[in-house]
């Protein structure tokens, strides 16, 4: 059975004195049981002294994004190896965010995913199409698209040690949520996708999803065959939203 991954994604919010009370509140209510892990993703800033705060709990720590390059004249720019370096285990790719405004491109994300690798981090694997997208019938072109930039350039194996989310665009930040059957429909397509070249790895492979979850319609959408957690964008900005989402994956792993 796969576990359950609860990540959040806090974007560009955050101070020294709101992390530590909201790590002191995650860390101090992680609920009891197995099968399911919590990961924060905080601002570059922030990720050393978040990594202190994390130390001795089970929350893992993640960066919301890394360069394609290991090292130079990269003004701004954070390789795969810092994040390593100060205690990164997952960072997120080509988030929509990033996709749209800051024009990162499939083949690029895809260069992003492997320095993650190369540096022993595990890339969360963003895709989802825009409401337009859907609206005329191309999510899975979309998808697949966004998809097949990773497993052209990394391969199929590269699975084996990553994580996928789909976010569709119009569900983020939006407080519209795709409905639990929408979500695994594209989910069960994803998967689908990766097992035409290795259906035993494409099995074990954590799908996310993203897009106002919230506490109320977590239980909702983890209870989906192909659904394995959340990446969460305002709820995973206070402790008792973020914790709501936990518990419901901590239950959902033991009805499952
Ligand atoms: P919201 O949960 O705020 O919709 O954000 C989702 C997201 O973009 C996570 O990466």
């Amino acid at each position: 059975m796969r576990e359950i991954l609860v990540a959040g994604n806090w974007k560009m919010n955050g101070s020294t004195t709101a992390n530590k009370a909201l790590i002191s509140g995650i860390v101090s209510a992680v609920p009891e049981g197995s099968g399911f892990r919590l990961l924060v993703c905080p601002p570059f800033p922030f990720l050393a002294s978040v990594a202190n705060l994390l130390s001795g709990s089970k929350v893992a720590l993640g960066a919301q994004n890394v360069s394609e390059h290991d090292s130079g004249a990269f003004t701004g720019e954070t390789s795969a190896s810092m994040l390593k370096d100060v205690g990164c285990e997952y960072v997120i790719v080509g988030h929509s965010e990033r996709r749209a405004m800051y024009a990162e491109t499939s083949v690029q994300v895809a260069a992003k995913f492997q320095a993650a690798q190369t540096a022993g981090i595990i890339p969360i694997l963003c895709v989802g199409e825009t409401l337009a997208q859907r609206e005329s019938g191309t999510t899975q072109e979309v998808i697949d698209e966004q998809l097949d930039a990773v497993l052209d350039s990394a391969g199929v194996e590269a699975f084996a040690t990553a994580v996928i989310a789909y976010e569709p665009v119009w569900a983020i930040g939006t407080g519209m949520t795709a409905t639990p059957e929408q979500a695994q429909d594209v989910h069960k397509h994803i998967r689908a996708r990766l097992a035409e070249q290795n259906a035993v790895l494409a099995d074990k492979v954590q799908i996310l999803y993203g897009g106002s979850m919230k506490g109320e319609n977590a239980a909702g959408l983890l209870c989906m065959p192909d659904i394995d957690g959340g990446l969460i964008g305002g709820a995973s900005l206070k402790a008792n939203d973020f914790l709501a989402i936990a518990k419901a994956a901590a239950q959902s792993y033991t009805n499952s």
